[in-house]
């Protein structure tokens, strides 16, 4: 947690900020490339180059904001349906995202991790992400959980596979919410407290279908490369204010 940085936003913004009530899990579904890139005249290339960069400067903040898990949707399992020139760029910004971003990633003690079919990526796209895994794999500050070829769906029915697979009936009848999600890609990890998507569109589009179960909606027009720290900043000022019940009564 950087309180210099939060503070200098605090102030700049108008907004208070409370460093005892930093989601420890944000996720995010980076949505609008293409419409940002067609506002501006340009291919939808365009807007995918830009998204990376603004999903850079999202990391940092994050870092700095003291949020410990980001997981970010970058390919579904339904994009395999866009035109083949365009997954093809969305491919090689991946690759180069992994290639040149390593040594700022590491610098920032960000670790990354893989959700989704890891196996059906191209195999250049599996070394250089195999390369930023490993060598990031160390780092303590941050988690970063780039959703690839990610479907909610596909990550339910692949645990639901496994549990059966791996364990004996008793045990399976006697199989827990919680042994459950140790099933699933984010096993381990905290369920998101917050899911940011930008763009107006308001749905979840197959993502962390079980994770979220609880977590706050922050729903922005802001579409994906003009989301910036500032942006951010603002959606977990804004995630500070929701009361959080849980399905119990809370007195206020
Ligand atoms: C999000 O932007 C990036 C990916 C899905 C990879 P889009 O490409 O969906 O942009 P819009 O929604 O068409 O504007
Ligand atoms: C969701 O965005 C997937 C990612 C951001 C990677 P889409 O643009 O693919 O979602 P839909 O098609 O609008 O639901
Ligand atoms: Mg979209």
């Amino acid at each position: 947690m950087d309180l210099a940085y939060i503070n200098d936003f605090s102030v700049r913004l108008g907004l208070p900020f409370d460093s005892d009530r930093v989601p420890q899990h944000v996720a995010i579904v980076m949505d609008g490339n293409g419409r940002w890139a067609k506002q501006r005249g340009q291919e939808r290339n365009v807007g995918h180059r830009r998204g990376v960069e603004a999903l850079e400067n999202v990391v940092i903040g994050c870092r700095k904001l003291g949020v410990r898990y980001l997981t970010v949707y970058a390919f579904s399992t339904e994009n395999w349906s866009r035109p083949k020139a365009e997954i093809s760029t969305l491919m090689s910004l991946l690759s180069e995202f992994a290639d040149k971003k390593l040594a700022r990633l590491k610098a920032n003690q960000v670790r990354v991790q893989v959700i989704g079919d890891f196996a059906g990526l191209p195999m250049l796209q599996r070394l250089a992400l195999r390369r930023l895994l490993d060598e990031t794999a160390n780092e303590q500050e941050l988690v970063l959980n780039l959703a690839l070829n990610y479907g909610g769906r596909a990550d339910i029915l692949q645990a639901v596979k496994q549990a059966a697979l791996q364990l004996a009936p008793d045990k399976l009848q006697a199989m827990t919410e919680a042994d459950f999600a140790g099933f699933l890609q984010t096993a381990g990890q905290p369920d998101p407290d917050l899911l940011i998507r930008t763009s107006g569109e308001l749905r979840l589009s197959n993502f962390l279908l079980w994770q979220l179960a609880y977590a706050e909606f922050y729903f922005t027009d802001t579409l994906w490369p003009d989301f910036d720290e500032a942006e951010l900043f603002r959606a977990i000022c804004a995630y500070q204010k929701r009361s959080r019940r849980f399905g119990a009564v809370v007195e206020v």
